[in-house]
């Protein structure tokens, strides 16, 4: 090729690459997050797969949800239910196969809906072949994992190289007879750790996120982030003295030599750059990084500045609980608002696959964590089945699946066990809810399905649901999507979040009032507390289920009756509407008495 040629040819090149697309597409986007165990069984045996998530695709367009992201699917030995990966690049045939995923992706991008998937980067499984060959001594594997020696004591116990404590309980070390080495795992035995000071390591996992970028993800929901390095000297952690805790539970020690390393920042700048490159050379859309990061305040900040557009807010989950007041509300949604940088987009996180439930852990105000998370500005995230407000489906100890529940005991496994929270998505009155046709399913199906499912609730003309649409149909709305944000406290024991947008001289408002008193009803005014002003006109939008008022009602914004927990949203206009429309009536009224003037 010529010099002229060449140059024309980058130069068109350059014409064609280099965009990336749709920017800021999840700025008011609803996330949804897809268990895929527990959300649709396609093949009848018990276990979600991905053919049944693309049979069920349509509903997230009913519901308003605009992405999904979906634990792992990729082949497992499933001792922590996906989270122990053995192919980062395969699919677990519980869930199907490579085109089982990309007829999803495809049918999902019909639809309008992006699709995220679950990057596990700290751990893979013992049954991975580095590790398989790690254990081998075979080089460069050797070297993928975090191996030490330990010591032997007095008695000729072999003892590990420090007192870390594992996340599901337990030495953070187990002893591996072939190598005569410990290896480090976070999480459970047969999840060891990735070493990422080895730069092999830091390739191999960037080439597991071009491979799903190159089929058509759009992000990534990266797990559990804090924990991907610790200190290379093995430091003891100093003990937390947080009273009652059990000294083989995680919380025993504080964890500063295991969490929070400062070359993870530097990781996951380097993953967000190679999102962007990709989506840039590829002219596609945006590429979304999701970090799921337990920790303090300054330290989740700290992935904003990484470029990750969507740090985790864990502030309902870990901050709040149904004992909370209004003004412990208020003060965790400022704190995240106010630390967030200028640039940043807030995001709601209110429950996932490691929690209780938000019906059961708020009971009667599920809607309302529905609300605030629809209500506050930035990115809402639902778990699978908080749209219908499903709630925690009790399991005994012999049947406890959770490895962070079997590492304790029939004492304390309750408290661990995240297999309550984990039960089939209640779709209809059938057999199994309609999740399943098998005989049993992975996790007992919660036997209030009869009543509680999503077919019914389409069908009441209130229920959970019918709250969520409403509300996901409210957020595209220019007022929920730029309208500024107030957070107050009325009455001691309400909380107003309100959503304002003034264009035209009309000044539109959305106010979500909730009551934290539990056993006594409030009445509000908000013309008093300056929430709205005299001329408003003020109606209902939606409420708890258990309110039962009549949407669309126009009510008096001076005396507002919220019995104990209920839940509210209005909507609010005054300005020169109603004005402008007598102006444009009179000048009407003109130009049909001029025509008729000239017609005469
Ligand atoms: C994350 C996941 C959790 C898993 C753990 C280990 O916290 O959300 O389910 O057990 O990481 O991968």
């Amino acid at each position: 090729m010529g010099c002229l040629h060449a140059v024309l040819f980058l130069s068109l090149g350059s014409l064609v690459v280099g965009e990336i697309t749709n920017k800021g597409w999840w700025k008011d986007t609803v996330f949804y997050q897809i268990y895929p165990r527990s959300f649709m069984d396609y093949n009848g045996d018990g276990v979600g797969d991905l053919k049944g998530i693309t049979s069920k695709l349509e509903h997230f367009v009913d519901a308003g949800i605009g992405a999904v992201w979906i634990s792992p699917i990729y082949t497992s030995p499933m001792v922590d239910f996906g989270y122990d990966i053995a192919n980062f690049r395969e699919i677990d045939p519980i869930f199907g196969n490579l085109a089982d995923f990309q007829a999803l992706t495809a049918k999902a991008k019909q639809l309008g809906i992006k699709v995220i998937l679950d990057f596990v980067p700290n751990h893979t499984s013992d049954e991975h072949e580095w590790f398989k060959k790690s254990v081998q001594g075979i080089a460069p594997y050797d070297k993928y994992y975090v191996w030490r020696d330990g010591t032997v004591d007095d008695d000729g116990t072999r003892l590990p190289p420090n007192n870390w404590i594992s996340v599901f309980s337990g030495p953070a070390w187990t002893f591996n007879e072939q190598r005569g080495q410990w290896y480090f795992h976070q999480f459970a035995e047969q999840q060891p750790d990735l070493n990422y000071f080895n730069t092999l390591v830091q390739s191999e996992m960037k080439n597991v996120l071009s491979f799903w970028l190159s089929l058509g993800v759009d992000g990534f929901r990266v797990d559990a982030v804090p924990h991907l390095v610790e200190v290379e000297d093995l430091t003891d952690e100093p003990l937390s003295n947080t009273p009652g805790v059990n000294p083989n539970d995680y919380p025993y020690l504080d964890h500063i030599y295991t969490k929070d390393h400062e070359l993870t920042y530097q990781i996951i700048k380097e993953w967000k750059d190679l999102l962007d490159d990709y989506a840039d050379s590829t002219n596609t859309d945006e590429k979304v990084l999701m970090t799921e990061a337990y920790t303090d305040l300054p330290n989740t900040m700290r992935y904003y500045d990484c470029g990750v557009q969507i740090p985790f807010n864990f502030k309902f989950i870990m901050e709040i609980s149904n004992d909370s007041t209004a003004v412990d509300y208020k003060n965790a949604i400022e704190t995240w608002l106010d630390n967030m940088p200028k640039t940043g987009v807030a995001n709601w996180v209110m429950g996932n696959h490691d929690r209780s439930r938000t019906a059961s852990r708020f009971p009667d105000r599920a809607d309302q964590m529905t609300m605030l998370a629809m209500i506050l500005p930035g990115v809402a995230v639902t778990y699978n089945g908080e749209e219908i407000g499903m709630t925690d489906t009790w399991i005994s100890w012999a049947n406890t699946q959770d490895p962070q529940a079997c590492n304790t005991d029939p004492d304390r496994y309750e408290v661990h066990s995240r297999d309550p929270n984990r039960s089939p998505f209640q779709w209809d009155a059938t057999k199994n809810a309609g999740f399943s046709t098998s005989a049993t399913t992975w996790i007992p199906v919660n036997s209030n399905y009869l009543v509680l499912n999503l077919k019914q609730e389409k069908q009441d003309l209130i229920s959970h649901y019918k709250v969520y649409q409403a509300l996901t149909k409210l957020r595209k709305e220019t007022v929920l999507r730029e309208g500024e944000y107030e957070v107050k406290i009325v009455n001691n024991q309400v909380l107003a979040v309100i959503r304002t947008h003034v264009e035209g001289g009309v000044t539109e408002k959305v106010i979500l009032l909730i009551n934290f008193d539990n056993s006594v009803g409030k009445t509000v005014d908000l013309t008093a507390s300056s929430i709205a002003d005299k001329s408003a006109k003020t109606s209902v939008y939606t409420s708890n289920v258990q309110f039962r008022t009549t949407v669309g009602a126009e009510i008096d914004a001076t005396k507002i009756q919220l019995p104990a927990k209920a839940s509210i949203v209005l909507l609010s206009r005054s300005g020169a509407a109603h004005i402008t429309g007598s102006i444009f009536l009179m000048i009407f009224a003109l130009v049909i008495k001029h025509f008729l003037i000239q017609s005469d």
